[in-house]
Parts: structure tokens; C-alpha cells; sequence
């Protein structure tokens, strides 16, 4: 996966809707991860604020910072290859008028190896998306669920405004986003939108008609205690293999069974 003509640039990505092809994207935060990820042949690597929940242990996506989102896009951006690899803008990062917006974008894919931004609006934000996209910063747009919005919306509600959606789809579209991630939709209103638009659809709890699926990988690998939305599914239960390795590494210890001679220098 390593040569310049398998990596996944913007156009690549947005062409694989009149494809036909469907699009897969998981959420990275290191460079371990993201060189798993980026082997199996995922074509989309997300950095999210979602970091700030599963990575920092904050309750919301609020407090993670911009320095914060860098840190860990640089790391991801020197592992992937193939993977387009996209970076959230923080709240409020992109609330603070055009001229921030363009600054924060510009510092991201500068500062990392990152090749766009992805930020959380569509209306709204149709003067940000058009900023950054005329400074040469492709942008992924997100609708529907706006977990930035949690403490106005008081939870993680599905989202069933059709006007609204639409409208947040078409106007990121219009704007110049190459692609939009629609959260926490019934699928009913996904499917409208995907057919509604040309830029790719990235469902996550949106349903089988969108043109990709993307999950945050921490629920994936089941490795997310307490709370799980119901549009997860985990493909691995990790929490279970690591507590039954560390644990087997304790009792070795204690017991005396660990180093071996093989683990040992003579
Ligand atoms: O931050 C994130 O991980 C996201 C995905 C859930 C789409 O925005």
C-alpha cells in the first residue's frame, strides 16, 4: 500500500461515488493504530475530536484543543500511505469568523501530513466551508448529529429535521465540500441526501444507503466501556483479550513463571 499511485487523494475519494464504489473510514489518533489501519486498505482515516472522549476522558468533544488535534494528526499523518487522512476541527476553531478559520485549517494540514479538514455544520457554515476550500484546504463537512452541539441539543439525539438536512447537504455541497458526514439520521433521510448529492455520503448510525460507513475504531475493536450507541458494532472485544493478558503478565509475575531463560541474558 505504499506506492504514490494506491494513496487515496481528494478527488480519488470524492470519484468513488460515480463509481459505484462504497467508501470505508475509521477514526485514528497515534501512529500505531493508524499504520493498522492503513494496511488493511481503508480508504479514509479520520483524526476526530472524538479524541477527547476516548483517547483524553472527557465527557463531550468540547475541551479537546487545536495544539491537541496536531499533535496527534502529525503522528497519524507519518504512519498512513494509502488512506486520505482527514483532521476534525475543534470546537470553536472554525465559530471565530473566516480569516481563524482559514489559519486553524491552514495550521493543520501544514503542521501535519494530513490532506483535509473536516468540520461539524452545513448552512451555518457554507461561508467557512467556501473559505477553505478557495485557500486550497479540502473540507469534509458533517450534518445531522453535531456532537459539538450536545449541551444546546442536552444529549445525542437522532436528528429528524429533512428540510434541515437537506439543506446543511446541499449548502456544504455548494460550498465546495468534497464529501459529508451524516450522523444519527434515520436511513430513510440518508438515502434522500445521497441521492440528492454528488459529494460522497459517510453514514455513522445513518443507515446501508450511504456511500460509506465510517466508526470511531476504539468502539470497533470493543475496547469502549460504558455506553455504546446502538449504530456501533463492535468487531472485536479487546477489552476482554487485554484484562486476560495484563492479568495472566500479573500472575506470572507474582508466581515467579515470568522472565523464563528465554527471556533472559546469559
Ligand atoms: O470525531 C469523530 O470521531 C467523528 C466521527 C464519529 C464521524 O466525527
Amino acid at each position: 500500500m505504499s506506492s504514490e499511485a494506491s494513496q487515496i487523494t481528494v478527488p480519488k475519494f470524492r470519484g468513488m461515488k460515480a463509481a459505484g464504489q462504497k467508501i470505508t473510514m475509521l477514526t485514528a489518533y497515534d501512529y500505531t493504530l493508524a499504520g493498522l489501519l492503513d494496511a488493511t486498505g481503508v480508504e479514509g482515516i479520520l483524526v476526530g475530536d472524538s479524541m477527547s472522549m476516548v483517547v483524553q476522558g472527557h465527557p463531550n468533544t468540547l475541551p479537546v484543543t487545536l495544539d491537541e488535534m496536531i499533535y496527534h494528526a502529525e503522528m497519524v499523518g507519518r504512519a498512513v500511505r494509502h488512506a486520505l487522512v482527514v483532521v476534525d476541527m475543534p470546537f470553536p476553531s472554525f465559530h471565530l469568523g473566516v480569516y481563524k478559520a482559514v489559519e486553524s485549517a491552514g495550521r493543520i494540514l501544514k503542521e501535519t501530513r494530513c490532506q483535509a479538514v473536516k468540520l461539524e455544520g452545513g448552512t451555518a457554515q457554507a461561508e467557512v466551508i467556501a473559505a477553505l476550500v478557495s485557500a486550497g484546504i479540502p473540507v469534509m463537512a458533517h450534518c445531522g448529529l453535531r456532537p459539538q452541539n450536545v449541551l444546546q441539543l442536552g444529549g445525542y439525539k437522532v436528528q429528524r429535521d429533512l428540510d434541515q438536512l437537506l439543506a446543511d447537504a446541499t449548502a456544504a455541497e455548494a460550498a465546495g465540500a468534497f464529501a459529508v458526514v451524516l450522523e444519527c439520521i434515520p436511513a430513510a433521510m440518508a438515502n434522500k441526501i445521497t441521492s440528492r448529492v454528488k459529494i460522497p455520503t459517510i453514514g455513522i448510525g445513518a443507515g446501508a444507503g450511504c456511500d460509506g460507513q465510517i466508526l470511531v475504531t476504539n468502539d470497533l475493536l470493543g475496547l469502549t466501556s460504558g455506553y455504546v450507541p446502538r449504530f456501533v458494532k463492535a468487531y472485536a472485544d479487546l477489552q476482554t483479550v487485554i484484562t486476560q493478558a495484563v492479568t495472566r503478565f500479573r500472575d506470572d509475575v507474582r508466581s515467579g513463571t515470568f522472565p523464563t531463560s528465554e527471556q533472559t541474558f546469559k
